[in-house]
């Protein structure tokens, strides 16, 4: 039984990962709210993509919050439609307009502090996205982190091996003192599943496109909104070979933390300022500067486990 917040820059993968999380509500799990910031794109559009993602699931009366609009330092403009197309969600054609009045009024940093309070001891919150949302909510309220159940990040590297920048991740990238202040100033249990985890638990091609066939509605909605790495792989830009999912291997952990064959705990910050290092994480391995672990990494994923639940899962009616 989990009670989620989950906060989205939605793209592809944070699509999968919404729908894996709210698929779990058989075995228990609500999710209270979806915050929403910037990221892959512009917040306009990923409350739009989160809109769309909720309109399919049949699930739209799951409260969506609009959020941070820009990093606390604004520093990096571009987001990551070069990899998740220029409307974040694969430039898919839809039959249906988005209705963004179901976006709620309230802004996405105060329902964290609200909800967070409302439930003490029991939210989980899955971070998708850049952190700002939740590094503003640890600056207004005191009583946020420690109010919280856990958080699982999806963020951050181990071995400096960037997929935005030569040593960063994308998310820890955007929003550098964001994601300094959340490892700072969380106290409850913290998970990470980083880039590199997801690196070494890619999944080959020839696995990707049987995934592409199976024929269910969830599938279909995956085929459609995956369309633009196809153009990638087509247009043989430069992309890491084979596939990943980074927010959806992210809440497939969460669910099923047997999934990791190896968690680390450590201390572990972020770089904020080196020329070429900026947004980097930095890991203690040897407990030289703390002996106090502030996260436990996911260090390797079971990959064979891993396509058998995305399978399963795009199986589902
Ligand atoms: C992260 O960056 C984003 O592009 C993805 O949505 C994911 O959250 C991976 O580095
Ligand atoms: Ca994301």
């Amino acid at each position: 039984m989990k009670k989620l917040i989950i906060d989205v820059d939605t793209g592809v993968d944070d699509a999968m990962a919404l729908l894996h999380c709210i698929g779990q509500s058989k075995a228990g799990t609500e999710v209270l709210a979806i915050t929403c910031v910037n990221g892959n794109v512009g917040l306009d559009r990923v409350l739009r993509n989160t809109l769309r993602t909720l309109q399919y699931a049949d699930k739209s009366n799951i409260p969506v919050y609009r959020g941070a609009v820009k990093p606390l330092i604004p520093w990096k403009t571009e987001g990551a439609t070069h990899f998740h197309g220029n409307d974040g969600l694969g430039d898919a054609k839809w039959d249906t307009p988005d209705d963004i009045s179901l976006i709620q009024s309230e802004h996405a940093v105060h329902a964290l502090i609200r909800l967070v309070k409302e439930h003490p001891g029991e939210i989980t919150l899955v971070t998708l996205a850049p952190l700002t949302n939740i590094a503003l909510a640890l600056q207004l309220d005191e009583t946020f982190s420690s109010n919280l159940k856990e958080v699982m990040i999806m963020g951050g590297n181990i071995e400096g091996k960037g997929n935005v920048s030569l040593s960063a991740e994308f998310n820890f990238h955007v929003d550098p003192e964001a994601a300094a202040i959340v490892l700072q100033d969380l106290k409850c249990p913290v998970t990470m599943v980083t880039w590199e985890t997801c690196i070494h638990s890619t999944i080959s091609e020839e696995d990707y496109e049987k995934l592409l066939l199976i024929q269910t509605p969830r599938a279909e909605f995956f085929r459609k909104i995956s369309d633009n790495r196809q153009h990638l792989i087509s247009s043989k830009k430069k992309l890491n070979p084979g596939f990943r999912s980074c927010d959806w291997f992210a809440a497939m952990v969460l669910f099923d933390e047997s999934l990791c064959l190896e968690y680390i705990s450590a201390h572990a910050s972020v770089e904020l300022q080196g020329r070429f290092t900026r947004g980097q994480m930095v890991v203690d391995w040897l407990g030289r500067w703390s002996d106090m672990p502030n996260v436990k990494i996911a260090m390797r994923l079971d990959r064979a486990r891993l396509l058998t639940t995305m399978r399963d899962f795009l199986s589902q009616e």
